[in-house]
């Protein structure tokens, strides 16, 4: 809330890291700004209305204003895989889009400001399942 997760959980952010690296992620410009920085080893592509003016020194970030150009963008400069890590917003416009899911599951529930949407059963099957000591995560593959 306010910004900020609430759970802390290195495991959790480990497999984020280990999923991620190499990459290229898509977030909004809210989630950039609780990040804090630029997550390295990955191109990070940020959603705003109103890009700033270009950072020096920060050749893995990139400001786009246009959703569907973005993640063109993204496939036509080979980024690699696109994962869209939130928030609520980009969630919501995003979803349909992509090809998998890749959820982590809590066992509690927790307050909170921003939300993942609900995910449609009719649309998306869990393939697989892997548990952690605090949590497991799922993966969504779409039906035909
Ligand atoms: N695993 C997790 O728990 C997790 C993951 C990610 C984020 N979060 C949390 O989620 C919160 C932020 O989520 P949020 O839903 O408030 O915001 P958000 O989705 O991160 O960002 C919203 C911003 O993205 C830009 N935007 C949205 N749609 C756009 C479009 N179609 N075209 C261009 N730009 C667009 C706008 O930026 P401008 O205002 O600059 O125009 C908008 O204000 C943070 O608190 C973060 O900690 C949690």
């Amino acid at each position: 809330m306010n910004g900020n997760i609430p759970w802390n959980n290195k495991l959790d952010l480990a497999h984020f890291k280990n999923t991620t690296v190499k990459n290229s992620l898509l977030m909004g410009r809210k989630t950039f700004d609780s990040i804090g920085m630029v997550l390295q080893d990955r191109v990070n592509i940020v959603l705003t209305r109103n890009i700033p003016t270009a950072r020096p020194g920060m050749p893995n970030l990139i400001y786009e204003q246009d959703i569907t150009q973005a993640i063109d963008n993204a496939e036509m400069r080979g980024y690699g895989n696109l994962y869209i890590i939130g928030g609520g917003e980009i969630f919501r416009q995003t979803i349909e889009l992509g090809d998998e899911l890749i959820i982590t599951h809590f066992p509690f529930v927790s307050e909170g400001d921003t939300f993942f949407p609900k995910i449609d059963s009719a649309i998306w099957e869990e393939y697989k399942e892997v548990k952690y000591p605090e949590f497991h995560v799922s993966h969504y593959l779409k039906r035909n």
